[in-house]
Order: structure tokens, then sequence, then C-alpha cells
């Protein structure tokens, strides 16, 4: 075990959940508001300040943007106090910006810690993406197989018919097809209208979400995310930029990326030791959201290690409403 395994061990298992429950209690006083831009903004402010009291010597990797775009948690800060472990951050301190805004299920405020350079660093742009839970053979589905050819490999290793398989996709114009192509094969859909690092996560515990395959294109950033969690509870993932014009094909390759049509395995995107925490905003299949009363406030927050595969469910109540603000 390296001297970044231990200190990650000793220190962060823990502290990480911190940063996410700050990051999910701000935006969750702003839930149901119609403002995405505070409720975000109220996440990014609170994330980072936990954060940088965390003792690591942190890059975002994945964060609000590029530093000309983005004030804070801008792609290439430095976080932390700058002791510790040299770690890369993926975050996003709410997944979900109009879900909150709404009110509606399954918001989270999400961030993945990984020993320095093990996380694919993707662009702002969208990822097509591919994912089932763990338990199967690998490589079972294939990013490039027909979505009638993965539901039906899937029902067959499940033991089921393909009308007992649901997957789930973003509810956009662009997924046209694809709807029409899975339904045509008989299986279910849960179409979502945000949020696909919950929905990528869904596919970890069909029993208790309804969901056994994520299917189509999101934002490229939620998938090194998602990939972040499915190397902890396992699951397998395939992914592929998409990359629409010149502009977000030169934004890729200044991040390092070259080839712009590989196919990404979960390893690819989230390799090495990483560790994941998400807090319920908005109630959720996986999560509760933050509950207030007049004396507490309740977080409900998974927090999981690749390198070890413990999950802990970890529902605090913070009674020092101060902290908070
Ligand atoms: P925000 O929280 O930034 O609003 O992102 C929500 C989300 O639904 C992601 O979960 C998803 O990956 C992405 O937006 C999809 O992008 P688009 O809304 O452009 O289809």
């Amino acid at each position: 075990m390296t001297d970044t395994n231990r200190v990650l061990d000793r220190v962060l298992t823990v502290e990480i959940a911190r940063v996410t429950e700050r990051a999910a209690v701000a935006a969750a006083k702003l839930r149901g508001r119609g403002d995405e831009v505070a409720a975000d903004q109220a996440a990014v402010d609170s994330m980072r300040k936990e954060l940088n009291a965390l003792n690591i010597q942190g890059t975002v990797v994945i964060g609000e943007g590029e530093r000309d775009e983005a004030p804070m948690l801008f792609i290439g800060e430095e976080v932390g106090t700058g002791t510790g472990p040299v770690v890369d951050i993926a975050l996003d301190p709410l997944e979900g910006t109009t879900l909150t805004a709404k009110a509606m299920p399954d918001a989270l405020a999400v961030i993945a810690i990984a020993e320095g350079g093990t996380l694919l660093h993707a662009p702002d742009v969208y990822m097509d993406k591919i994912a089932i839970g763990g338990g199967y053979e690998p490589g079972l589905v294939d990013l490039d197989a027909s979505p009638q050819d993965n539901l039906k490999a899937l029902a067959k290793a499940k033991g089921v018919p393909v009308s007992e398989i649901t997957a789930c996709i973003l509810d956009r114009a662009r997924h046209a097809k694809l709807i029409e192509e899975v339904r045509n094969s008989g299986a279910a859909i849960r179409l979502i209208t945000d949020g696909d690092v919950a929905g990528v996560i869904h596919t970890t515990d069909p029993n208790e979400t309804g969901i056994d395959i994520y299917l189509g294109i999101g934002g490229a950033p939620e998938g090194v995310l998602a990939a972040a969690a499915l190397r902890c509870i396992g699951g397998q993932m395939q992914a592929r930029l998409v990359t629409n014009n010149d502009e977000q094909r030169s934004r890729a390759a200044r991040m390092g990326i070259e080839d712009f049509e590989r196919k990404y395995n979960l390893n690819e995107l989230a390799s090495g030791d990483v560790m994941f925490a998400a807090t319920g905003v908005t109630d959720g299949s996986i999560l509760a959201g933050v509950k207030f009363d007049d004396k507490r406030i309740t977080t409900d927050t998974v927090v999981m290690r690749a390198s070890t595969g413990t999950v802990r469910w970890i529902k605090a109540q913070h009674s020092f409403l101060g902290k908070f603000d």
C-alpha cells in the first residue's frame, strides 16, 4: 500500500462526507425556488469551503468549468490545506440544478477523490454512456452494439425476458431513436429529466431502483463521476466523448484528449484508488434529501471506496444549525 493509500484511509473516508453534506444542505435550502443558479452557487461556495479544510493537496480535474469560465472550483484549482496526499478531485456540488430548483427527485451533491493522475480529464462536452450493475460477465454489453442486442444479452444473463428489463434514459430529443429502439425491443424505459450520475448508480441496485441499464448521452464530467462510483460498488460502463464542433474538440485537446472517437471502459474513466461520496439534496431512490427541523438538519450520504469495496451509509444529524450558514 502506498503512502497515499494510507492517508486516504485515515483521513478521508469520513471527512469526504462532510464535503458533500455541506454542499447538499446549502442547495437544499433553495429547493423548489425556481433558481438553478442560486442553488448551484450555494452548493459551490459550501463545498469549496469544506474542501479547503481537508488535509489534502488536491487539484480539481472535473469541476465547475475551465478557469476562464468558472470563478470557483474551476479545473486546475488547487484545493485543500496543502498538506497530505496529492489527489485529483472530480466534483459536482449540485448534480441536478433544475431538479433542485423544481424540488424533483434525485438531486445530489457529489465528489470523487482519487490518487493523482487516475481520473479521465474530461472536458465539459457530452458523453455517450452505457452502464449496468455488478455480477455480470465482463463485456456483456457494449456501447457499439445495438440497444436490442444489449438488452437481449442483459435479459439472458439476468434470466428474465427482455420485457422485464428497464432502461434509464435522459428525456431528450437526441434520444428519440434510442427510445424507439428500446421500446421496440420490449424493454421498459424510466425517462429522467436530469441527473444521470444517479441514473448510472441506479443500475447497481435494480431491486431497489427498478433500473437495470443506463443508456444514452449526458455530460462527460458526470460520466467520470458515475464511473468513480461504479469502480467502488461494481458494475460495467463504457463511454465515448461526443464532440460536435472544432471548439469542443480543441477544448478536449487542451485537456489531453488525443483520440476523440476513443471508447473508454470503466477503468479508463477512473483507475487506481478512488473514493466517491454523494449526499441527497432532494429525495431519491438511493438517498433521502436533506431534512430540516427546528433543532437539527438530517443528511443522507453514501461514501464508497474502490480499493476496499467498502460502502458506508451515513445518516447524520447536525444539531448545530449555525455550522451550515
Ligand atoms: P446540471 O446539474 O448541471 O443541470 O446537470 C444535470 C444533467 O442532467 C446531468 O445529469 C446530465 O449529464 C446533463 O445535465 C445532461 O445535459 P443536457 O441537459 O444538456 O442534456
